[in-house]
């Protein structure tokens, strides 16, 4: 291991970020670092300077975080959307607040601070007028639109929670979420535009809601010419509903522990969690790591590509930028359409300096080689990051090299819907890079290794589970309306400390690398799916007997889903080919398109312990073809099942 990572290259710091960076060097990220460890309270008052409060806080940090329970800057009052916006009215009225990059090139739109305040206003008005109230919960259905960031900040305004959910959810997914956190108004777009081709929105949102009398009011974007059904005394187009509102909205005074906002993420079991963010921890750690992170400065213009829908897109997409009063570009399309040009197009349009985006996208505009980025003149880069999932160094390489022309930062960034910000990253001029390793903890988080029985491991050179010792600002605070299960998932495994879910190795030099997740997550394109989940969907359809679903790697997406069906005695009239339409078919209904697996295995049986629990690191060695040596079977009840398996799959 020690040998392997003793060869990995070293990237130093660049010359050309070191005048400009937030941090000057290396010795000096490890004073402030241990200032940040050693006097949390002391470091965390200090950055909250960065906020504008309407009523100064009391406490920095009740700290009970074994119990999960934490609460930073209580009595302190503020507003998310007055920290984002009104206070750069004063000397940034005029300046972009947000580029939005629309599917077809050639047609971006833009709105300055001034404009955008506007904007939020009259939704935060039209909201108001439909009876939201600080404390209620919108859904937030929506494609990659002004609107979508508009409807959040005006939510924030009235301190109405949003919940966003990404608009590549079906129905079913849709309305499980509106029920968990009881929305009574949906803002939607009537349809989303990607990739050249249209999404029916507003009628997932009506089969979604149908038969529930919780939603009162739907609230419809036009996003395309096409016409669509409206239910009278529900449906209303907000462009319309618009207009009749003020275009100023007083700013609610909100705690600092108030919640700001709920997204769902997937965990090992059960349904997907509503992850609870509030207001000043999760915006200043939002504001001061886009700064430090990304190495900032105010003429800079910055994309980050990801989608809203993701709590990527919530921290360095909206809050982040905006609460230091950047240029964001929202960007609607997909790195392939209208050709594999399109980012490189985007970053020379708008001279960006700074972008943000994930393995898998720079792994699926890779493959089309260097032709497409050489047409471009992306000179104007000068920090280049990544997120969602471990980078391998190829793809790393290429796009510090082909993009960056070796000449930028490439910050590896790791973090998670809980953690609400990067929490393990290089910074611009600080940390040497090392392709795999998102390196070196942020200012207040204190990462440790520990084995499976809890043990921390304190040596470098060495391989555990990551978890978390101490509370900073940005993490969530518990799961919607389920506080004892955000308890048992995060805090009760290794008692005391914050469980991440990740394997993570510490090379020689103190640099973490993390490997992936280690419960049953899959994370597909840096997009979390719990195999709990697929398999609870899969079987739901009486085809199907049983069901195994597993992970496995994938050449773009990182890693791939791979399922095994035990077909039902109902199946046997039916073709395999039609069994595997139909269980498809039921995902894209149950989760939606995303969550098809990449391999769909119709097999007599699954490997099973005599207490009847899949033995999935036996599929999971016989998917990637690893079936020489699969260890200790004699625990099976059927050993039987691994020859069938073996010889079925290689008959394919
Ligand atoms: O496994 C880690 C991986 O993504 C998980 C978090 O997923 P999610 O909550 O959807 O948030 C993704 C965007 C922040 C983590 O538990 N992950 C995220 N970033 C990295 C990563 N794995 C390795 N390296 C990263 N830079």
């Amino acid at each position: 291991m020690s040998e392997v990572l003793s060869e990995s290259p070293i990237y130093p710091p660049k010359e050309n970020v070191k005048p400009i960076s937030q941090i000057s060097s290396l010795d000096e990220y490890k004073n402030l670092y241990n200032f940040s460890i050693n006097h949390p309270e002391e470091f965390w008052a200090e950055q909250a300077k960065r906020l504008t409060w309407f009523h100064p806080w009391e406490n920095v940090l009740d700290d009970d975080f074994s119990e999960a329970d934490v609460a930073w800057f209580s009595g302190g009052k503020l507003n998310v959307s007055h920290n984002c916006i009104d206070r750069h009215l004063k000397d940034k009225a005029e300046k972009i607040a947000l580029i939005w990059e629309t599917d077809e090139p050639g047609e971006a739109k833009t709105y300055t601070y001034s404009q955008l305040k506007h904007e939020v206003c009259r939704i935060a008005n039209v909201l108001k007028a439909s009876g939201v109230k600080k404390g209620d919960c919108v859904c937030l259905y929506m494609p990659m639109m002004p609107e979508l960031v508009f409807s959040m900040l005006a939510c924030a305004r009235i301190g109405a929670i949003h919940s966003v959910v990404f608009a590549g959810f079906s129905a079913e997914s849709l309305r499980d979420r509106i029920i968990d956190c009881g929305c009574k108004v949906i803002v939607t777009a009537n349809e989303s535009k990607r990739g050249g081709r249209c999404y029916p929105l507003k009628n997932i949102v009506d089969k979604a809601i149908q038969g529930l009398t919780l939603v009162e009011k739907v609230f419809v974007a036009k996003r395309t010419l096409t016409e669509i059904e409206m239910q009278p005394g529900r449906d209303l187009w907000l462009h319309e509903e618009v207009q009749k509102e003020r275009r100023s909205c007083p700013a609610e005074w909100m705690s600092s522990e108030d919640p700001l906002f709920i997204l769902y993420t997937s965990g090992s079991t059960g349904k997907p969690k509503g992850l609870m963010h509030t207001q000043a921890g999760y915006l200043l750690y939002a504001s001061m790591t886009f700064e430090y992170v990304f190495n900032y400065h105010p003429k800079d213009i910055y994309f980050c590509a990801a989608d809203i829908g993701w709590i990527t897109g919530h921290t360095y997409l909206v809050y982040g930028p905006l609460s230091v009063g950047a240029t964001t570009v929202l960007f609607e399309s997909t790195p392939l359409y209208p050709d594999p040009g399109r980012y490189w197009e985007v970053i020379e349009k708008h001279k960006v300096n700074i972008f943000y985006t994930s393995p898998t996208a720079i792994r699926a505009v890779a493959r089309f080689g260097k032709d497409y980025p050489a047409k471009y003149d992306l000179s104007s880069l000068r920090v280049l990051g990544s997120v969602g999932e471990p980078i391998n160094p190829e793809a790393w390489k290429w796009f510090y090299e082909t993009i960056g022309r070796g000449e930028c930062t490439l910050v590896d960034t790791w973090w998670q819907t809980e953690t609400g910000g990067i929490m393990i990253t290089p910074l611009p001029g600080v940390t040497d890079m090392k392709p795999g390793s998102a390196t070196l903890p942020f200012f207040g988080v204190n990462p440790c290794l520990v084995d499976d029985n809890g043990l921390e491991l304190t040596e470098n050179n060495t391989n555990g589970n990551l978890c978390i010792k101490k509370p900073w600002p940005g993490m969530a605070r518990s799961i919607y309306g389920d506080h004892q299960r955000y308890v048992e998932t995060y805090f009760t495994q290794y008692p005391g400390l914050y469980f991440t879910g990740d394997g993570c190795k510490r090379d020689e030099d103190g640099f973490y690398w993390i490997s992936g997740r280690i419960d049953d997550v899959i994370n597909v394109s840096g997009h979390r799916l719990g195999t709990a989940e697929i398999e609870s969907s899969l079987t739901s359809n009486p085809l199907v007997a049983e069901a195994a679903v597993i992970g496995i790697p994938h050449q773009i997406k990182g890693m791939g889903i791979c399922a095994f069906i035990v077909p039902s005695v109902e199946a046997s009239s039916f073709s395999v080919d039609e069994i595997s339409g139909t269980i498809k078919q039921q995902l894209r209904n149950d989760i939606g398109a995303f969550a098809l697996p990449d391999q769909l295995q119709i097999v007599k049986g699954l490997p099973k312990t005599r207490s009847g629990k899949i033995m999935r690191r036996i599929l999971r060695q016989i998917a990637i073809g690893e079936h020489e040596d699969l260890g200790n079977l004699s625990t099976l009840a059927e050993p039987n099942v691994v020859d069938d398996l073996i010889k079925q799959l290689k008959t394919r």
